[in-house]
Parts: C-alpha cells; sequence; structure tokens
C-alpha cells in the first residue's frame, strides 16, 4: 500500500494546492491513504469547520495537528465528533481530542495513526517518547500498519524518534518547521522516515508568512504583526510505500514542487 503524508497546510493557498494535486497525486501514484497536518490550515492558526471540510473534500483522508491545535476553538467540536482528526497524544491528560486513532481501508488493513509533539523549543508536554512507547504496543494487537507525525522543532528529537521506533511502525514523518528536509529513506528495521515533510502553502514566504514582514523583524528586532503570504503555492509531502504484512516500509518518494 501507498500512504501519501502531506506536511504542513498553511492557509487558503495550502487548501486550494490540495484541490489542485492531491487527486492526481493519488490516481498518478496509486495511493491508499491521504494523511496531512492541518494545523495552520486556517489562515496559519489552527483548523476551522470549513477548513476541515475543504480538506476532507480536497481528497485528505486523515488529518494530524500541532502546536497550533487550539488556533480556531472549533477544534473541540471537530476532535469530539469527527473520526479522522487527532492532536498530539502526549498533550497534558485532560487535554480533549485523541492522540491516535486507528482505521480500516478499503482493502480491510488496519492503520495506526499516531501524532506527537517535541519536548524541546515547544510548550510543556510529556514526554513523546513514553508515550509513543505505550502506544505503539496499543495499537500493534489491532493495526498491522502504524504511521506517526512527529510534530516537533529540532531535527536530533525527530532523528531519535525514528531510530527508537524503527521496526516498530511503518513509517515515522516530522512535521512543524515547514521546510522539506532530503533525508527521506528505510531505516535498518524497516521504518519509513523523513524530519520533516515540509509545508504546502505559499511558496514565496517565510515558512507561509509575508517575507516583507519577517525580514523587517530581523532588521528592526522590533514586534511586528505577522501576515499571511500571498502569491503561487507549493506542495511538499512524501509517499511511503509499505508492506502491509509485515509492517515494513519498502519505499520512499519525497514530493515538492512550486507552481
Ligand atoms: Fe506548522
Ligand atoms: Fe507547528
Amino acid at each position: 500500500m501507498k500512504v501519501l503524508c502531506i506536511g504542513d497546510v498553511v492557509s487558503r493557498i495550502g487548501r486550494d494546492m490540495l484541490f489542485k494535486y492531491v487527486d492526481d497525486l493519488r490516481y498518478s501514484c496509486n495511493i491508499d491513504l491521504v494523511i496531512a497536518n492541518g494545523e495552520n490550515s486556517n489562515h496559519g492558526r489552527g483548523m476551522t469547520r470549513s477548513c476541515y471540510s475543504e480538506m476532507t473534500r480536497a481528497g485528505v483522508d486523515f488529518i494530524t495537528l500541532g502546536n497550533h491545535t487550539w488556533g480556531a476553538k472549533e477544534i473541540i467540536d471537530i476532535l469530539k465528533n469527527e473520526h479522522n482528526v487527532i492532536r498530539p497524544l502526549n498533550f497534558p491528560g485532560k487535554t480533549p481530542g485523541r492522540g491516535s486513532a486507528v482505521i480500516t481501508l478499503s482493502s480491510g488493513v488496519k492503520v495506526g495513526i499516531i501524532n506527537l509533539i517535541g519536548q524541546t523549543n515547544m510548550a510543556p508536554c510529556n514526554s513523546p517518547f513514553e508515550a509513543a512507547d505505550r502506544e505503539v504496543e496499543r495499537l500493534r494487537k489491532t493495526a498491522s500498519v502504524i504511521l506517526v507525525d512527529f510534530h516537533a522543532e529540532v531535527t536530533s528529537e525527530k532523528v531519535a524518534m525514528g531510530y527508537f521506533l524503527d521496526g516498530r511502525v511503518s513509517a515515522v514523518f516530522g512535521t512543524h518547521t515547514h521546510i522539506q528536509t532530503s533525508d527521506s529513506k528505510i531505516l535498518n528495521e524497516g521504518t519509513g522516515y523523513i524530519t520533516d515533510l515540509g509545508m504546502t502553502g505559499p511558496a514565496d514566504s517565510v515558512l507561509g508568512m509575508n517575507k516583507n514582514i519577517i525580514i523587517n523583524r530581523f532588521l528592526t528586532g522590533m514586534p511586528q504583526k505577522f501576515e499571511i503570504a500571498n502569491g503561487r503555492g507549493q506542495f511538499c509531502g512524501c509517499v511511503f510505500t509499505i508492506d502491509e504484512s509485515s509492517g515494513r516500509c519498502t519505499d520512499t518518494e519525497r514530493i515538492y514542487f512550486e507552481e
């Protein structure tokens, strides 16, 4: 089976990129499951009900989140009522929503999906390593394929997570930095890995934001009101090919293009 994982969808431009390209990719690459990180889909902050509807109509089957989970308050209702949206598992214990799910594909294959968030340069949260350890063991009882979105800032934490879960999950993909890394590969024990999928959103931007405002901030050191960038879009993701009987990843293919 093939899974297309799409990096942080930012704003209207990112959502439009999904409408334009997900269907084509699904058919041309024979994709069985499309997962996207939606934490910035609402104009950079959180995911509203209308963003959720647009992303699913555009062909996204499952949505993960990150540090911007609470950017739009409708997310609490979405997390409660929609089976295909999860937030980081290692958020504090009383946080609404779920941090993992098991879905059944039309082929009958059961896929477990886990969303984790890093501890370095992020708000306080529980250990993603301990949370992953427990959850992977739990999901392995029902799911032959397990996918992990590790939403984290620093490369070392993400690389360590890849090795920590190597052989126990089918793929670990990083999100959050909005910059795609070129290290997609299969680890020694069969786990597909990439440090960061990158961003699906405004191409001429600093991580999705208006570049002139960010440059001005660096030039002056003064606080600036950030604005989402306009213009042409870019699409970032990675396709993992997985042998569903063994759970091993057999191929990874990075996707990066600008309009
Ligand atoms: Fe993001
Ligand atoms: Fe993030």
